[in-house]
């Protein structure tokens, strides 16, 4: 059997640096690219790791650099798109140039890098395509309006690709996390702050604690990784993978509770 090779987006830290390194321990080869190569020395001495810089927000950068991984790797089977953050904060405050970053990266990181891939695996006949989304793809959470609009479009993205990609034998997949120790509740966290006369500071403060403590709880991160090599493994047409308990068991609760009584639940528990 051929060695399985991977590419991934985001991979300097949290689920992307510890996806690379569970898919080299499981033999495979893997393109980790970062948009800063040299942030992370442990990645570069890694064997079965190609390094590339990529920000996935270059639309140039990212149409080259595609070229140049599959040229280096002569195949890949599996892209992953992981980069991303999360914006924080009231939505009549953030800003249009805010709500257009967290969409640039997010969402159209994800289309750019798709769009870059498609011809070279519709020409091998096979790929599996694997989305990092979210439990905020699938539930509205209080000010995390933009990064859940995010994250609701790649998910909507997804499901459609699942039909059109089908006849070319490529799968597409949804990763979905509940709350991970990495860096996304912290360097990679952009908060929206509103002024004080837009009455959001009760709101904001209690809302901004309970994810505080929520992140203090939250699962360690190889259980991310493990999900994204079984979502790139399996076979048949189930999409959506969530990762983790916690995003099992509340994807559970809103599958099987009319969703107004999650909702009550859920603001008896967040707002003031
Ligand atoms: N942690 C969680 O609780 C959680 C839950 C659900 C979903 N997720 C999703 O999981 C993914 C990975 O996040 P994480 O938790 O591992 O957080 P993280 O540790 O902050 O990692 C985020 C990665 O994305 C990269 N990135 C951000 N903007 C980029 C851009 N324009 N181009 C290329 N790379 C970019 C960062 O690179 P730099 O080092 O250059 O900043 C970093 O490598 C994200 O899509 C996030 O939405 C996370």
């Amino acid at each position: 059997m051929s060695i399985k090779k991977a590419f991934i987006t985001g991979a300097s830290s949290g689920i992307g640096l510890a996806t690379v390194q569970h898919l080299v321990e499981k033999g495979w080869e893997v393109a980790a690219t970062l948009r800063r190569p040299d942030a992370v020395p442990e990645l570069q001495q890694q064997s079965g790791v190609r390094i590339y810089a990529l920000d996935v927000c270059d639309s140039q950068q990212v149409k080259e650099l595609v070229q140049q991984a599959w040229q280096d790797m002569g195949h890949i089977d599996v892209v992953i798109n992981n980069a991303g953050y999360g914006a924080i904060g009231p939505f009549e405050a953030a800003s249009e140039e805010a709500v257009a970053r967290q969409m640039d990266t997010n969402y159209m990181g994800t289309v750019r890098v798709i769009q870059a891939f498609l011809p070279l695996l519709k020409a091998q006949k096979s790929g599996v395509i694997i989305n990092l989304s979210s439990i905020a793809g699938r539930l509205g959470f209080p000010l995390y309006n933009i990064y859940n609009a995010s994250k609701f479009a790649v998910e909507g993205l997804t499901e459609s690709l699942y039909y059109e990609l089908h006849p070319f034998n490529i799968a597409v997949r949804l990763v979905e996390p509940g709350p991970i120790k990495t860096e996304f509740n912290g360097r990679s966290k952009q908060e929206v702050v509103a002024p004080d006369h837009l009455g959001y500071e009760a709101l904001t403060t209690k809302v901004l604690g309970f994810y505080d403590q929520m992140f203090q709880h939250a699962e360690e991160v190889d259980v991310v990784a493990r999900t994204i090599y079984r979502a790139a493994t399996r076979k048949g047409s189930r999409i959506r993978y969530p990762a983790g308990r916690n995003a099992q068991l509340l994807l559970l609760l809103n599958k099987l509770t009319p969703g107004a009584w999650l909702r009550r639940i859920s603001r008896a528990i967040l707002l003031p």
